[in-house]
């Protein structure tokens, strides 16, 4: 873990309240590993309002460049998404431990609700650089949500489920997922706590040993391990989700 400054080489506002920042971070760009995040410093030079970094993901990687894709919550995420090329931001990682993939492996499943499929991008990028075949499949509640399957590297199939197309279907990602399991090698969910748990109770497939992890996104007040706000109750004891985490392999997962 260490102390960045990168110069925000871009900022793209992908549609209202979503961006694409690129930045200049070669050291990063060269550390960071799928699933690890950074803690970002979202106040202006001598303020301290808001006082705490927000913690993001890597997105993807090109060359000495890292994106950043962006969705605006709250105060922190709205001075970010206000910066113009060229501005200076502070960030502190990579932090975490990211996914951790079996060695042998050909496919590799990547599911997300919703907007928890940042956890995965930079998973996607680098698994399909490595020539396994990589399918995600993504669940929103209405289409505007899904994904710019654009930012996705060609050679990765993007499934979309939503039961917002006026069909009167109900497509879930427990209607769905049954095919894709029996074709991946390995799983790596995006999905909240409780779609996680429902899916493991749902598939025998998700309860092998080894075969499925999942991010647990909670909000995160220091995100080294000092304040200890990030405990998760695991089946194997407490885990804090900022160093031990945010990804967890799905059998260690309990009810909150
Ligand atoms: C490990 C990790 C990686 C993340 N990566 C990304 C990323 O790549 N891109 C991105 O846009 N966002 C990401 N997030 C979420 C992002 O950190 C929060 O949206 C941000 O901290 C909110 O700050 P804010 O000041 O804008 O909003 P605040 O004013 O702090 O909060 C606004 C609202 O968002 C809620 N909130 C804050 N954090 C979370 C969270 N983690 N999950 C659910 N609700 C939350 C708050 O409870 C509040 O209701 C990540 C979160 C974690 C834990
Ligand atoms: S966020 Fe402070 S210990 Fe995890």
């Amino acid at each position: 873990m260490r102390l960045y400054r990168a110069t925000l080489a871009e900022n793209r506002t992908l549609r209202r309240g979503l961006h694409l920042l690129e930045l200049e971070a070669p050291a990063l760009a060269q550390a960071v590993r799928p699933g690890q995040y950074c803690m970002v410093r979202c106040a202006e030079e001598g303020s301290f309002d808001p006082l705490l970094r927000r913690p993001f993901f890597v997105h993807s990687i090109e060359g000495e460049r890292c994106r950043i894709l962006l969705q605006v919550r709250g105060r922190g995420t709205a001075w970010l998404a206000r910066r113009p090329a060229g501005a200076e931001l502070d960030l502190l990682g990579p932090l975490g431990q990211g996914w951790r993939l079996p060695s042998r492996l050909s496919t590799l499943l990547l599911v997300a609700e919703g907007f928890g499929v940042v956890t995965l991008a930079l998973l996607a990028q680098r698994a399909s650089e490595q020539g396994l075949a990589v399918t995600l499949v993504q669940e929103v509640t209405q289409l505007p949500e899904g994904y710019p399957a654009a930012l996705l590297p060609e050679e990765v199939e993007y499934h979309l489920v939503t039961s917002d197309g006026g069909t009167g279907q109900q497509r879930t990602l427990l209607t769905v997922l049954g095919d894709y399991l029996s074709w991946a090698d390995a799983v790596c969910l995006g999905v909240s706590r409780e779609t996680a748990l429902q899916l493991r109770r749902h598939f025998e497939r998700l309860r092998r040993p080894g075969f499925a992890q999942v991010a647990v996104l909670h909000p995160l007040v220091c995100g080294t391990g000092t304040c200890l706000a990030c405990a998760l109750e695991t089946s194997r004891g407490p885990r804090l989700i900022c160093q031990e985490g945010p990804i967890f392999d799905l059998q260690i997962l309990t009810q909150g």
